[in-house]
C-alpha cells in the first residue's frame, strides 16, 4: 500500500535542510519505498500565506500522513505576534495534540568523529549514546486553566502542570520498551520533592517496573539530572520524563555531544504515525545562506523509515551514508575543525546521496 509523505519545510533554514531531505526519500522511491510526497506550510511560513500557523490544509494532510518530516519553526519576525496562538511555534504544538504524538523520542549520540567538538572534554562524550523519551501531548505545555489576567489591580500570569495517570503510564511503556531494547536502564526524571504531579509520575513508574524486569528503573530530581547530565552522562541510557523537563535536558543533552546539527528525533503516535524533524531550530541568523547541515533531518528520514515505515534496512543505510560522509571528512560549517573548508548544505547532500547510492 503507497504510504504518503508529508514534507513540512517550514521557516529559517527549513526549506534548505528539508531540501535535502527530499533528495534521500526520493532515493529510497527509486529503491522500491511505495510512499506518496506532498509539500504543506507550517509556522511561519504559513503565517504569511494563510495568517494562522497551522492552516486547516495542513493538519488535514497531516492527518492523512504516515510520516511527516519537518524542518523547523520560527523566527524573529514573528516574535512580535500578540496573538500567541498565531506564533509559529503554535503551528507545530498544535501538530503534535492534534495527532496525539505523545512520545517523543529524542536520541543524543556522539559520532566519534565528532567527539573533539563537544563542550565537555573528549573522554566524557566519547561513545555517549542517550535516548530521552519525552511526553509530549501534555504536561504543562498544554494544562489548563493557562493564561494572563488581571488580578487585585495586577496582571498575573499562570499556567497548570497536570497529567494523568494514563498519560504517564502511555509514555513510561514506551520508556521501557526502549530500555528493555537498548542498555536496560532507564531513569525516570521529576521534581517529586516539590511537585504533586510529579509525586504520581514516580509512583506510576514504580508500579510499572515490576512488568519490566530486566529493566533498572532510578529516579532523578530535574536539578540533579541536569548536573549530572554535564557531570557524567554515560551513565544515562534511556530517559523518560515530562513536557517541559524533556525540552530543557534535550537541548543540553544534544548540546553537549557537540552534534547538535546531527541529531534526528521522532514523535509518534500510538498507531505509530509520526513527526520527524532535527533536534536544532530554524537557525535564522543562518537561513538562506546554503551552509546549514542538513544531517539531522536526513537522519530523521531514517528514522521516519525505522518508526513508521518500518523499513529499518533503508534506515540502517542512510545511517551507514552518513557514517561515510563524516569518515570522509567532509564537514558543514557547525562542525568544522579550524583549518578545514566546510561544504554547504547542498554539498553535504550530494556526498550523502553518493554514499547511499554506493552501497
Ligand atoms: C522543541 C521546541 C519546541 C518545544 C518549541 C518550538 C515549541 O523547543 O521541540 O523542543 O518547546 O517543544
Ligand atoms: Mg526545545
Amino acid at each position: 500500500m503507497t504510504q504518503k509523505i508529508l514534507v513540512l519545510p517550514g521557516d529559517g533554514i527549513g526549506p534548505e535542510i528539508t531540501a535535502q531531505a527530499s533528495r534521500i526519500l526520493a532515493a529510497c522511491q527509486a529503491r522500491g519505498l511505495d510512499i506518496e510526497v506532498e509539500e504543506g506550510l507550517l509556522g511561519g511560513a504559513a503565517y504569511e500565506v494563510h495568517g494562522e500557523p497551522l492552516p486547516a490544509e495542513t493538519l488535514e494532510k497531516a492527518k492523512a500522513a504516515r510520516g511527516i518530516l519537518l524542518g523547523a519553526v520560527g523566527g524573529p519576525q514573528w516574535d512580535k505576534i500578540e496573538d500567541l496562538s498565531k506564533r509559529p511555534e503554535k503551528g507545530l504544538l498544535g501538530v503534535r495534540k492534534q495527532l496525539g504524538l505523545f512520545a517523543n523520542l529524542r536520541p543524543a549520540i556522539t559520532y566519534p568523529q565528532l567527539a573533539s567538538a563537544s563542550s565537555l572534554k573528549p573522554e566524557l562524550v566519547a561513545g555517549l549514546d542517550i535516548m530521552i523519551v519525552r511526553e509530549l501531548t501534555g504536561g504543562i505545555y498544554f494544562g489548563q486553566p493557562r493564561g494572563i489576567e488581571e488580578r487585585n489591580g495586577e496582571r498575573v500570569g499562570f499556567n497548570t502542570y497536570v497529567y494523568s495517570e494514563s498519560e504517564i503510564e502511555r509514555i513510561g511503556r514506551v520508556a521501557f520498551e526502549m530500555a528493555h531494547k537498548r542498555g536496560k536502564k532507564l531513569c525516570s526524571v521529576d521534581k517529586a520533592n516539590v511537585l504533586e504531579v510529579t509525586i504520581l509520575w514516580r509512583e506510576v513508574m514504580e508500579r510499572l517496573a515490576p512488568e519490566y524486569p530486566d529493566v533498572e528503573l532510578s529516579h532523578l530530581y530535574v536539578d540533579n539530572a541536569a548536573m549530572q547530565l554535564v557531570r557524567a552522562p554515560k551513565q544515562f541510557d534511556v530517559v523518560v520524563t515530562g513536557n517541559m523537563f524533556g525540552d530543557i535536558l534535550s537541548d543540553a543533552a544534544a548540546m553537549l555531544t557537540g552534534s547538535i546539527g546531527m541529531l534526528p528525533s521522532a514523535s509518534l503516535n500510538e498507531s505509530g504515525q509520526g513527526m520527524y524533524e532535527p533536534c536544532h531550530g530554524s537557525a535564522p541568523d543562518i537561513a538562506g545562506q546554503g551552509i546549514a547541515n542538513p544531517l539531522a533531518t536526513i537522519l530523521s528520514v531514517a528514522m521516519m523509515l525505522r518508526y513508521s515505515l518500518d523499513e529499518p534496512a533503508l534506515a540502517s543505510r542512510i545511517e551507514a551514508a552518513v557514517g561515510t560522509v563524516l569518515d570522509g571528512g567532509l564537514r558543514t560549517a557547525d562542525i568544522a575543525l579550524e583549518g578545514t573548508r566546510s561544504v554547504s548544505t547542498a554539498e553535504m547532500g550530494d556526498a550523502v546521496l553518493a554514499a547511499f547510492e554506493a552501497q
